[in-house]
């Protein structure tokens, strides 16, 4: 694996690759999203192909680790074919002291909820800039809508205080559609006091398909970080 000279990709190497570390033979293991996760399932492929670990199967949380898994040589299976996970890792994009997170900047919240909280151990995987004292600080609150609840998800959305903003493409007209054919408001709030109700109440807007609040799930969270030149990994 080539070492990166840009500090931010290579904290996220470093703690990408220690979780994929903690990942035992004949594990079945949930496969996250993002940049990070990206070098967990890179290093779970070397780990398979030098045979220091067997028989994993993966279950991803998008299109993008499938695609990841297959190109490194993750074997995977599916939800249907298997009755737990043992263990999944996954990115973040902000995280509380609490453990507490939000997640979807990938627009792949709905999927690594699932496979996140089914997990036996789930591990969070991000850098040092991930840490915040309150959720929201931040980063707004990614919430799946199915399109034709849109409008009146967002003046929902708007009646509880928030302020939402439909993600757009890139190099793409229109919105961002996910893995499931919907859209993503992003929503920012003033403060976020409690992060457990407000994931409830975002989830009881009819239309809503998911929103990127995590709590109670994450066991473990690996910090990546850069202290004088060197690429060092902490559990928070
Ligand atoms: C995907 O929708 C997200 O939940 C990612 O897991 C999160 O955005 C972290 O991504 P990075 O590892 O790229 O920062």
């Amino acid at each position: 694996m080539s070492i990166p000279a840009d500090p931010v990709k290579l904290m996220k190497q470093e703690v990408g690759k220690a979780a994929a570390n903690l990942v035992k033979s004949g594990s079945i293991v949930g496969l996250g999203t993002g940049s990070t996760t990206a070098y967990t399932i890179q290093y779970l492929g070397e780990r398979l192909k030098s045979g220091e670990l067997k028989d994993i199967v993966g279950i991803p949380t998008s299109f993008q680790s499938e695609v990841l898994a297959k190109e490194y040589g993750v074997p995977l299976t599916t939800l249907d074919a298997v009755d737990h996970i043992d263990i999944a890792i996954d990115g973040a994009d902000e995280v509380d002291p609490h453990k507490n997170l939000i997640k979807g900047g990938g627009a792949a919240h709905t999927r690594e909820k699932v496979v996140d909280y089914l997990a036996k151990q789930f591990i969070v995987v991000v850098d040092g800039g991930k840490l915040v004292e309150r959720l929201g600080s931040s980063f707004a609150v990614p919430v799946e809508v199915i399109p034709m609840a849109i409008t009146p998800v967002t003046n929902a959305i708007k009646a509880l205080g928030g302020k939402p903003e439909l993600r757009m493409g890139v190099k793409k007209a229109g919105p961002v559609i996910t893995d499931q054919g919907n859209m993503v408001l992003d929503v920012t709030f003033d403060s976020i006091d409690d992060p457990v109700n407000l994931e409830k109440t975002l989830n009881n807007i009819p239309g809503v398909l998911e929103n990127g609040i995590f709590v109670n799930c994450a066991d473990i969270v690996l910090v990546g970080e850069v202290i004088d030149g060197k690429p060092v990994v902490r559990q928070l």
